[in-house]
């Protein structure tokens, strides 16, 4: 069987940026590296004494696991080395972190690792990644930079650190989903050209904030319960809306009484996660407008989240304009 490897599809897809002078191609590259370090260690984390918490806790307030932490450097270190990304804003930092290539054209937002609460209980985590162009004057780049709606996006991805590591990726030119071959250490392309079904027969929700939701979402899921649909929620993003992407469904992390701007971050999760749905074919949106046109004034800025299937993202829309 002839395998193309993530190196050789990278190179391969520069066409699609005439101007481009490699740049964006060896950050890609560099981000598959780091993946493959971190799947090693999330793949042998109970023997390494990775498992727990640091005993510290981040901006978002959410206790810090040593594996956050471990992942959250290892992007970071490869993204310094790599030279091609000018400043990096994470989940793990409360600013941004400024890496010292001046020239580099590139931004990049990381959740360095989704899922955390995951990894003790062998479940699949993964990391999501947006990249933005870096418009500053100035040498270093500023906070203010990365408040660039998500249609600004050049590329965005994830990884899945699962049965098998997947990392799937768009420029904007179609999503493409790439296997981890472990006998060779390469990202092998398994998934061309994903495209989401228009419609499907999941929904991922935590229930467990039923009663602080809108009577519009309580509504749309009697509608699921009514229509027979499966419930699936793991509590790893990544892998809710991995597995919606494949077999079709909606993800949903509405606002609720607590967190009345939902959880998730727009930035760095929200984001990149839309612009993969959307370039398969699914939509994303916060209820109201799509997930890519949201001004963003903060890092660390929260929305609601309504992702996967374009029919039902847009059935549960008519439900939450309805209260
Ligand atoms: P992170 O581990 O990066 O903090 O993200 C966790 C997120 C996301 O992966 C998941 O969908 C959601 O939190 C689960 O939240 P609940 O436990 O509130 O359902
Ligand atoms: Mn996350
Ligand atoms: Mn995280």
């Amino acid at each position: 069987m002839k395998v193309k490897t993530l190196g050789q599809f990278i190179i391969e897809r520069q066409a699609d940026f005439p101007f481009a002078k490699g740049e964006l191609s060896r950050l890609l590259r560099d981000i598959g590296i780091a993946a493959k370090i971190v799947n090693r260690e999330v793949s042998k984390a109970g023997l390494v004494e990775i498992l727990g918490d640091t005993g510290t806790v981040n901006i978002q307030g959410e206790s810090v696991k040593k594996l956050d932490v471990f992942a959250n450097d290892q992007f970071i270190a490869a993204f310094k080395a790599g030279g091609e990304v000018r400043a990096i804003a994470s989940e793990e930092n409360e600013h941004i972190i400024t890496v010292g290539n001046t020239n580099s054209k590139y931004l990049v937002a990381i959740d360095p690792l989704d899922g955390s609460s995951n990894i003790d209980v062998n479940v699949s985590v993964g990391t999501i990644f947006s990249i933005y162009r870096c418009n500053t004057e100035q040498a270093e780049a500023q906070e203010s930079d990365f408040f660039q709606i998500g249609r600004h996006q050049i590329a965005a991805g994830y990884v899945i650190y699962g049965s098998s590591c997947m990392l799937v990726y768009t420029t904007g030119h179609g999503v493409n989903g790439f296997t981890l071959d472990p006998s060779i250490g390469e990202f092998c392309l398994s998934h061309p050209d994903l495209k989401t079904p228009e419609q499907g027969m999941v929904y991922s929700i935590n229930e467990g904030n039923r009663l602080q939701f809108s009577s519009g979402i309580q509504n749309y899921i009697n509608q699921c319960h009514a229509r027979g649909f499966a419930s699936r929620y793991i509590g790893s993003g990544v892998a809710d809306i991995h597995r919606n992407l494949l077999k079709g469904g909606i993800f949903m992390y509405p606002a609720t009484q607590k967190a009345t701007q939902g959880k998730l971050r727009l930035l760095y999760e929200c984001n990149p996660l839309a612009m993969i749905v959307e370039q398969a074919g699914g939509s994303a949106t916060n209820g109201l407008v799509s997930i890519l046109d949201i001004p963003i004034q903060s890092l660390h800025q929260r929305t609601p989240l309504f992702i996967g299937s374009k029919h039902m993202v847009q059935e549960a829309q008519q439900y939450l304009k309805q209260g």
